[in-house]
């Protein structure tokens, strides 16, 4: 990938008396990368890159190509769109790749007149019965450890990320994404201090965090919910109510739902398939209800309809976590049985800054007296009952009775609860708040990611650290 800061254009007229010269030039903020674009399931194929300019308008020319023999060369269509935040004016732009193939990579070409902006290859999501791809959330802190993660994970090679959240600190801000995520994600440099230009050839499908919607308040974050403007995922969730909800000045929130079209808020919610496994991705917000009539239809309509071998849901707030920190907010616990029936192998979320994995576990959650209604006391805890799968240990026990949860929300923010790694005795909470050993594993004093493979009827769960190293590994057979 070469992308150039600074495209110049010059133009050069003569005539008889005089010599004019102009230049005209775009400072690039955020240089082209590929996003999933609206396609879930395994019959239509679709990516779209994105890219960011400053205030002059400009005429980009996006080509593309398989890299088979005898291809034709494809041109995207492009549109953009006008930003006026924070009193400053940029563009945004979106080239659509359509016509796809499967299982195929492409070449692409960013052209500012015959001027080649960017260049790079992507692959289009695979129809075989295999993938591989990273997990990591609480990313978007501009750390050092967010680049050495952010390298590590394009050493691995995934086919895709996913991003379990809270990709951008403090507040979920354009300016922040300019700061603090795409330099690490987009870098030309490729090293541990810098990051890696993972974003301009692999897809990242990322959920809403509570971050990311802290900035729904356009009066005093006109730049707020930039969740929405820079990511390009499926639109094929449910339309729900109960969803972030952008306030302040009328002219600021008309603006950014004409910017945003059908991806505010529809993008909170969506699930997609790649290779053999299918990904439902959920807003767990304290707004959002994991019971909503609306979104449990969706899901189980969305669950069984998928023939994938492997059935993750990802979801930012987890509902079993055995830090200190966000123990109290279990509202996801509610879904559990409902995961359970649709037969969901592994849920993945983040938002505690460490990493933890469940033994497989089944879990019924507490009714009131009237056996109608479950119990979430004031903190948000959700008691229950549990069965845990004692016999399960990823090696020689690979078939787990019940969902594995994992928290991997250590992609760079500053960790949680550092005390924690490898001592069981300070996972425990006090018995009257149902307090079961249901976490197996906790590492908390590292940043890490998770890469998980799947190949037929077996999938593979690693944990790395930012050098490459595993520190925790289970396979699941079916
Ligand atoms: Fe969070």
């Amino acid at each position: 990938m070469k992308a150039r800061n600074r495209v110049a254009i010059i133009h050069v007229s003569v005539s008889l008396f005089l010599l004019s010269f102009s230049i005209y030039a775009q400072q690039i903020l955020v240089p082209p990368y590929i996003q999933p674009g609206n396609a879930s399931a395994l019959n239509r194929e679709q990516k779209v890159l994105i890219w960011q300019t400053d205030s002059i308008p400009g005429d980009f020319k996006v080509e593309y190509i398989a890299t088979l023999p005898k291809q034709k060369v494809s041109v995207a269509k492009t549109s953009s769109v006008k930003l006026n935040l924070l009193n400053k004016t940029t563009f945004l732009y979106r080239a659509n790749f359509t016509g796809l193939k499967f299982d195929t990579e492409y070449s692409y070409k960013v052209f500012q007149q015959s001027e080649i902006l960017a260049e790079g290859t992507f692959n289009t999501r695979t129809k075989k019965n295999q993938t591989k791809f990273a997990v990591f959330g609480d990313c978007g802190a501009g750390t050092p450890q967010q680049a050495e993660i952010a390298w590590q994970v394009s050493q691995q090679k995934p086919q895709f990320v996913l991003v379990t959240g809270d990709n951008v600190y403090r507040s979920g801000l354009e300016n922040e994404y300019r700061k603090n995520f795409f330099p690490y994600y987009t870098s030309s440099e490729a090293n541990p201090t810098k990051g890696a230009p993972l974003m301009q050839s692999t897809p990242f499908y990322m959920l809403v965090g509570n971050h990311d919607v802290y900035g729904a308040d356009f009066n005093k974050t006109p730049d707020g919910l930039a969740y929405f403007y820079y990511n390009d995922l499926p639109l094929n969730g449910p339309s729900i109510k109960l969803t972030v909800t952008a306030t302040g000045n009328d002219d600021l929130v008309k603006a950014f739902k004409s910017n945003t079209g059908s991806r505010f808020p529809k993008m909170s919610n969506f699930s997609f398939d790649y290779g053999n496994v299918h990904i439902a991705c959920l807003d767990a917000n304290p707004y959002a209800n994991p019971l909503d009539a609306t979104l449990v239809q969706w899901l189980r309509e969305d669950m069984n309809n998928s023939k994938a071998d492997w059935k993750i849901v990802s979801y930012h707030h987890p509902g079993f976590n055995s830090s200190k920190a966000h123990y109290d907010y279990q509202q996801m616990r509610l879904l559990s049985p409902i995961l359970e029936q649709l037969g969901v192998d592994l849920v993945l979320t983040g938002h505690v800054h460490n990493y933890q994995r469940t033994l497989p576990l089944k879990f019924e959650p507490k009714v009131d007296p009237t056996g109608t209604q479950y119990v979430v006391s004031d903190e948000g805890r959700v008691d229950g009952k549990f069965t845990l799968d004692e016999q399960f240990d990823g090696v020689n026990n690979t078939k787990p009775k019940g969902i594995i949860y994992i928290v991997t929300g250590a992609g760079g923010a500053p960790l949680y609860d550092t005390s924690l790694s490898g001592k069981p005795d300070l996972w425990k909470h006090a018995p009257q708040e149902n307090w079961v050993p249901y976490t197996t594993k906790i590492v908390s004093d590292i940043h890490s990611f998770t890469m998980i493979e799947t190949n037929g009827k077996k999938l593979n769960l690693k944990q790395l650290d930012a050098k490459g190293a595993v520190f925790d590994e289970i396979t699941i057979t079916k």
